[in-house]
């Protein structure tokens, strides 16, 4: 049985990125009158409680989340993602830290779809504990790989599929870009976040350039690296996001929340948005190069 537990990370740099970045997503998705559907494929247990002696062990959180909490009545790019963690709190303690499927439902209006995916049988019983007040919220222990290519496309046909692995098993990295691919060919027009790592052994150069040998055209990625990794990250020194098929224009807002995050964290931190398929973004006017 693997072991990842996300509390012993919850709210560090690389949520803040995916979750700020999310947000932006489904606020896309949300302008629109049709319904859509959110599938995650790596749910996590939904709600991540920081005095718990899990998220206190390390700390991570102390180096992400806090200082963005500390500071958000200032009107930023994370003023919405910080918002909906408020949201969760009471006052000016942050106690909650709400995680990728929580965020998703805040969004999502009562016609849209929560699916759910989550394997391992302790988060899987927290994840349903957290959403027990909310039955029209699919969730299914299974695993969230096979459910990235069986589960798509939606009835909808609109939404997003979040696929944030714990990357634990090293083959995940070679599997993934042959599983997205997979659903990809299922739902061409589908939007497809997918969440990595940056390790000191660069593991993820292979899959990105897994990805850019494949037909999927349209695959914008922003990627946050730490000058010096803290001594907490167990040599995670970076965080990259992948969105396949983003809204249009959105390298703009990708460069802004980028850019922002990694100037605002208390380490040393460089921001890069670029096209997969190698098309640069400016990072002083959010511009294709
Ligand atoms: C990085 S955490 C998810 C965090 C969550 N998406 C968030 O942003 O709040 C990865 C999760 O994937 C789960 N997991 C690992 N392998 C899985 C698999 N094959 N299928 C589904 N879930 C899996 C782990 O138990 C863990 O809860």
């Amino acid at each position: 049985m693997l072991s990842y537990q996300h509390i012993y990370h919850a709210g560090n740099f690389a949520d803040v990125q995916k979750h700020a970045v999310l947000v932006k997503l489904l606020q896309v998705l949300a302008q629109k009158p049709q319904k859509f559907c959110v599938m995650d494929t790596h749910a996590g247990r939904g709600l991540y409680d920081l005095n718990s002696d899990e998220a206190q062990k390390i700390g991570e959180f102390n180096s992400g989340i806090l200082p963005f909490w500390e500071a958000r009545r200032e009107p930023s790019p994370l003023t919405d993602y910080l918002k909906i963690v408020a949201a969760f709190n009471s006052g000016d303690d942050l106690k909650i830290y709400p995680g990728s499927a929580k965020i998703a439902q805040h969004l999502m209006r009562p016609a849209d779809s929560l699916l759910l995916i989550e394997r391992h049988p302790g988060e899987f019983a927290a994840l349903q504990e957290s959403f027990k007040d909310t039955p029209a919220v699919k969730i299914e222990q299974k695993d969230g790989f096979q459910c990235l290519i069986d589960r798509v496309p939606p009835a909808e046909r609109r939404g997003l599929v979040l696929v944030d692995p714990s990357y634990e098993i090293k083959s995940e990295y070679a599997e993934l870009p042959k599983q997205l691919r997979q659903a990809f060919i299922k739902w061409p027009q589908g939007q497809f976040m997918i969440w990595y790592p940056i390790l000191a052994a660069e593991m993820h150069t292979r899959m990105l350039t897994a990805l850019r040998l494949t037909d999927i055209k349209d695959m914008l990625v922003s990627e946050i690296r730490l000058e010096a990794p803290p001594q907490e990250s167990f040599g995670m020194y970076g965080s990259g996001v992948i969105i396949v098929n983003p809204p249009f224009g959105f390298e703009t807002t990708l460069n802004e929340v980028t850019q922002f995050i990694a100037g605002h964290l208390p380490v040393k931190a460089a921001g890069d948005v670029f096209w997969l398929n190698n098309r640069q973004i400016n990072p002083e006017t959010g511009m294709l190069g």
